[in-house]
Order: C-alpha cells, then sequence, then structure tokens
C-alpha cells in the first residue's frame, strides 16, 4: 500500500495529536515563521525527540543550529547529556545560545560558530547522535561523503546517524541540481553502508535514520 496522502485536514488531524511545547519552544516557532528561518517542524522535533531517548543518547552532536529550535528537542532529549552545534551564522548562533540559556540549557550547549565542516576535523570528541542539518548546502558530493565520514568516524556502535531533508522535496528521485545530487549520493552512502541499518522516513521533508551496528 502507498504512504497516505497527507491533506490538510489530516495534517489538523496530526497537529492535534503533538505534545504540547513550552513557552521557550512556542516562541522559536513563531520568530521562524515570521522570518522565514528553516528550522524543523514540531514533528520531527519530538522524532528526533524519541530517537535520542530510545537510544539513550548522552553526546549529541548537531550540524546546523539556526537558532537552537531543534537543539532544544535533542538536548532536553538527553536528560543531562550534552549538545555541541556547529553555526556559522553569527546572528543565528548569538539567538541560539540565548535561546538556550532561556530554556535552561545553557550549561549542556556548546554553539561553535563556525563551519562544521572544518569544525569537525578538528573536534576530538566521540558521540552517541549526529544530526545533520545543513545536507542542502554542501557544495559538492566531495564534501558530502566527508562530512558522512567524520560523522561515522565520531560515532560507537548503537550511534545514531540522523539528517533532515533527505527527500530534498521529492527532487532525490531526478536530481536536477547539485544539492539534490548531493542528498541523493548520501541517501545511497546510508543506505550501501554495511555498518549501518537505516531508513528514511518521510515525515516533513523527510529524514535520514541510521543506527551503526
Ligand atoms: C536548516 S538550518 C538548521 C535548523 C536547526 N537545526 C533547527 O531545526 O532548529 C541550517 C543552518 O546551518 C547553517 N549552516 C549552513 N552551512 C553551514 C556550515 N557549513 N557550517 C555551519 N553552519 C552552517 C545555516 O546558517 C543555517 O542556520
Amino acid at each position: 500500500m502507498n504512504t497516505v496522502q497527507i491533506t490538510d485536514e489530516l495534517q489538523d488531524y496530526l497537529d492535534g495529536l503533538l505534545p504540547a511545547r513550552d513557552p521557550v519552544l512556542a516562541r522559536m516557532e513563531d520568530e521562524a515563521h515570521r522570518e522565514n528561518i528553516p528550522i524543523v517542524d514540531a514533528h520531527e522535533g519530538a522524532f528526533l525527540s524519541l530517537l535520542v531517548r530510545i537510544a539513550n543518547a548522552k553526546r549529541v552532536l548537531e550540524l546546523g543550529t539556526a537558532i537552537g529550535y531543534s537543539g532544544i528537542w535533542l538536548l532536553r532529549a538527553t536528560s543531562g547529556g550534552t549538545l555541541t552545534t556547529f553555526e556559522t551564522d553569527h546572528a543565528r548562533a548569538l539567538r541560539a545560545r540565548s535561546n538556550f540559556a532561556a530554556a535552561g540549557l545553557a550549561e549542556r550547549a556548546l554553539v561553535l560558530e563556525q563551519d562544521a565542516v572544518h569544525g569537525l576535523e578538528k573536534l576530538n570528541a566521540r558521540f552517541d547522535a549526529c544530526f545533520i542539518d545543513l545536507l542542502n548546502s554542501f557544495p559538492s558530493e566531495e564534501v558530502t561523503r566527508k562530512v558522512f565520514d567524520l560523522c561515522m568516524q565520531r560515532l560507537d556502535g548503537g550511534g545514531l546517524l540522523i539528517a533532515d531533508n533527505a527527500l530534498r522535496q521529492g527532487l532525490v528521485v531526478k536530481p536536477t541540481n547539485q544539492q539534490s545530487r548531493n542528498v541523493a549520493f548520501y541517501n545511497q552512502l546510508v543506505a550501501k553502508d554495511s555498518r549501518l541499518e537505516s531508513v528514511v522516513v518521510p515525515i516533513r521533508d523527510g529524514v535520514s535514520v541510521a543506527r551503526v551496528k
């Protein structure tokens, strides 16, 4: 059977089943909507949170912070763990720090204001989960592979490798530009790697979820 078509009515129904968001997350959703800041939606936030809890991940790496929305979902799910997150945009990094503070998470969130690819090369740390939320921004398949390799090197058995925008609005089927080629290439890397078990879940723009065996 094909995946059910998400009509507006069905989307409203699903929205009605979402967990309530606290004032910090609710404010961030409003701000992101008003200012067109690309963040995950609450369905994906709740999904990320569940994945981290189920895997009992304590050290989470995120590539692409924006203003810290997904970071808050991830960090809260670690129950006392830590988040290391990369963001190149100065204004967004500042806002993310302030939002982590507002959520009472400042001590456990390290916002690194630097390029994720270069930063990750120098970062000598291990993680239980890695969330890639900038697949769309890589310049080439070569960089995409480099980021995949760098994340894999920092995960142990049982670690989670998650990436957003795995469907790239459907363009992955017949990639027409470099971004969609990169995402399709990433999906192949994950699917073909015998160290991983994986699935692409069609939440929003698609979430690639893989676990290191
Ligand atoms: C989709 S947004 C992240 C959204 C965030 N994860 C959320 O859902 O709340 C991607 C972010 O990555 C940042 N970015 C793009 N390329 C980057 C790079 N090479 N290194 C670090 N950050 C980058 C962008 O400025 C943007 O804020």
